[in-house]
């Protein structure tokens, strides 16, 4: 068991609190910010303080860390921050849900947040930093690099490699045996059947002879 500090004070911080509260053997002491965004001294229900206080009052040697803020400027932020707690000497902690199917013997990365009904098949490896928000399939021998934000109900098949930093949005799903370029950013729903390039954007394609209306198809 470790006691914790987690970096931020939103939602995705009140939501670490309570899984890592209710469903792990971790205590949260306190959340951290930087200065200019802490604008009070409590949050959600514990002290909140400021980053050139924390190793004062929270030492690395007695605290462990939790980075949990948005996936801002393409899991930039996430990165930033998490690679600031790292250095300043802590250790960060992986929440992985009661309720997620996890198969693979290899365990995730630190600082990996794997929310409930994620089904993780065999031979699969995920980096560090990554967060699976729930009910994701991440096909068998697939690799997720570090600081990956991967939306709900996404469908990974077999031997995909995601690369590092990417956004996969909800309901997207990517076909087997492809690479995805570091920092790709695949739209909601989308498709995904070839490789992708580095930074580049993705949405579902139209089909190219796609009716314009219902009344065309003879259902
Ligand atoms: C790709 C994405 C980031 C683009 O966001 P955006 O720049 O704000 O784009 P907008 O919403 O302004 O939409 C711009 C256009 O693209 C279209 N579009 C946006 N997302 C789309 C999608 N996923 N599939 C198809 N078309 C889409 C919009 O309809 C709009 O078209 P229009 O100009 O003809 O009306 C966003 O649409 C997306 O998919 N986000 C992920 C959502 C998600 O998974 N959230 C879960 C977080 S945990």
């Amino acid at each position: 068991m470790a006691r914790l500090v987690i970096f931020g004070a939103g939602d995705i911080a009140r939501l670490a609190h309570h899984y890592f509260k209710t469903d792990s053997p971790h205590e949260v002491a306190a959340f951290v910010v930087d200065r200019e965004f802490k604008t009070t001294d409590i949050f959600d229900g514990l002290p909140l303080c400021a980053t050139d206080e924390l190793v004062a009052r929270y030492p690395p040697s007695d605290y462990s860390a939790f980075v949990a803020v948005s996936y801002a400027r393409m899991n930039r932020l996430r990165q930033e921050k998490y690679e600031a707690m790292k250095a300043a000497g802590y250790q960060c902690v992986s929440y992985v849900s009661s309720r997620c199917t996890y198969l693979s013997t290899t365990p995730p990365g630190d600082n990996c947040l794997i929310l409930e009904d994620n089904t993780i098949q065999p031979f699969v490896t995920i980096g560090n930093n990554v967060t699976l928000w729930s009910g994701n399939h991440i096909g068998h021998d697939s690799t997720i690099e570090d600081h990956c934000f991967i939306a709900s109900h996404v469908v990974v098949s077999g031997h995909v490699r995601v690369g590092a930093g990417s956004f996969i949005g909800v309901n997207a799903t990517l076909r087997n045996s492809i690479t995805i370029g570091p920092q790709t950013l695949i739209a909601a729903g989308a498709l995904v059947m070839k490789d992708t390039a580095a930074g580049g954007v993705y949405f579902q394609e139209r089909a190219k002879r796609a009716p314009q209306s219902s009344d065309e198809i003879d259902l």
